[in-house]
């Protein structure tokens, strides 16, 4: 059978940005803001070094409503606050020259044609850098701020995100021919008539007509990437996605993800180099490795038991963790009727490595269940290169786990360890983000740009 691995001797890196850090405590280091979480003046200082350090890209995850509300105590996490996406990303744009722009948004609240048309101002107006990370929702916690009893069920989410992006993607291409736009002031024409084109979609969620009234960018159209590992998440990457998000604990896991969503492309008459797949890693980095150990330590100390219970309340399945001895066993759960899979996964890590509940939480508390790596950047560089080689990522998503300690030794030990390796870019070597991320154009004319 095929063996598939990345096309390409350089490896992509997005830098996954969440207030001040991954880590759960992250905002209460002496050196963070405690308002990083809707700082602009944060996001404008890390955009720019993540651009100074070459980075494909800035990405926000995303979700419209207060994390856990109603589910377990929200006053001491910091993602209880947090901006919109987009609007925080127009910002960048303008404070930003080069770095791709990716935004979450769902496809369970919102209509497509908003959703097309600030997605294609963005691509715009950032000279063809934006990226759209479809989710179709994890948190259920949404559905009542959308006029919604509950949060629609997986199979009925994943229905409306597949013909969502369908009209999206019909909205986005709108306009075709190169002559689209002569913008001819003597002859009074702005674009030629036949040029646009109207959708006129009509299916079980939607009817759109078009056509849409942002012409395309410098890239064509944004960039659109997916975070889901469901059967039906893995189909949606395969058939419409060009970048997927990803979260595994071993290799032998992102290998076989890997493998899987690459295989199924040919299916949709996709080739495995349309859709680049970056698991996300968040790394502790030391310049030896009792200092990053002494960096993790310090964060994990800041873990309170109300905030480590907090993080495991949503896969309790209802029932309350406080009741219990923190350093006791975990009690069996009730099943969730959300986040089965994470649940499982809890249960199975504590029933096999025998942790207590303070254990478990602090297992999680610093990047989510997301791939963790506490070392020098010699040795994350080097399970990032064999990952990379090796048919399980095409580079990655970098959660840096409290921004104003990781980013440094990020930008100024790991990126020029994985450059001595030939691994990632010394300067960018397009403009948009496609290009950052090695993906084909739509053929699609550009609206023409003028310098200001
Ligand atoms: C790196 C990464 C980022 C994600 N960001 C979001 C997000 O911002 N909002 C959201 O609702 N879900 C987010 N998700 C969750 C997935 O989109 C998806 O909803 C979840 O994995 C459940 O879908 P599934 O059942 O197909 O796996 C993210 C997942 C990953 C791996």
């Amino acid at each position: 059978m095929t063996q598939f691995r990345s096309s390409r001797s350089e490896m992509s890196l997005g830098l996954f940005l969440l207030g001040a850090g991954h880590h759960i405590a992250a905002w209460r280091l002496p050196e963070a803001p405690p308002n990083a979480a809707v700082s602009f003046p944060h996001y404008q200082a890390i955009a720019a070094e993540a651009e100074a350090a070459k980075f494909d890209a800035i990405f926000f995850a995303d979700s419209a409503s207060v994390r856990d509300f109603g589910i377990s105590p929200i006053d001491r996490d910091e993602r209880s606050i947090r901006l919109e996406p987009l609007t925080l990303l127009s910002a960048l744009a303008v404070s930003t020259d080069r770095i791709g722009l990716i935004a979450t948004a769902s496809t369970t609240y919102n209509e497509p044609y908003n959703l097309a048309r600030r997605f294609a101002s963005l691509d715009l107006l950032s000279g063809g850098r934006a990226g759209w990370n479809l989710v179709t929702s994890a948190n259920a916690q949404d559905g009542p701020n959308f006029s919604l009893e509950a949060h629609p069920e997986h199979g009925v989410r994943y229905d409306r995100a597949h013909e969502f992006e369908e009209v999206v993607r019909g909205l986005w291409h709108s306009w075709e021919g190169e002559d689209a736009f002569p913008l001819d002031k003597t002859g009074g024409q702005i674009f030629r008539p036949e040029a646009l084109h109207p959708l006129n979609h009509k299916g079980a969620h939607f009817a759109v007509r078009g056509p849409l009234s942002v012409p395309p960018s410098a890239q064509g159209h944004p960039v659109i990437i997916q975070a889901g590992a469901s059967e039906a998440g893995r189909d949606t990457a395969a058939r419409t996605a060009e970048v997927v998000f990803a979260a595994h604990q071993s290799f032998d896991e992102a290998f076989a993800f890997y493998q899987d969503v690459k295989r199924r492309l040919a299916a949709y008459g996709r080739a495995p180099e349309d859709l680049k797949i970056l698991p996300g890693v968040s790394p502790f980095i030391g310049r030896t490795r009792a200092e990053a150990q002494a960096s993790f330590d310090e964060l994990q100390d800041l873990v309170t038991p109300e905030v480590g219970l907090k993080l495991l309340q949503p896969f309790a399945g209802g029932l309350d963790l406080r009741d219990y001895d923190l350093d006791g066993p975990l009690p069996d759960l009730p099943v969730t009727t959300n986040a089965i899979g994470r649940q499982k996964l809890l249960v199975d890590l504590a029933r096999r490595e025998n942790l207590t509940i303070r254990q478990l939480y602090l297992h999680i508390a610093g990047a989510r269940g997301h791939w963790q790596l506490i070392g020098t950047a010699s040795e994350i560089a080097g399970e990032l290169e064999h990952y990379f080689k090796n048919g399980a990522a095409d580079g990655f998503n970098i959660m840096p786990p409290a921004l104003q300690r990781s980013l440094g030794p990020i930008t100024e030990l790991l990126l020029p360890e994985l450059r001595r390796r030939g691994l990632f870019r010394k300067d960018y070597t397009g403009t948009t983000l496609r290009e950052h991320l090695g993906l084909r154009r739509p053929d699609l004319p550009a609206f023409p740009q003028f310098a200001a």
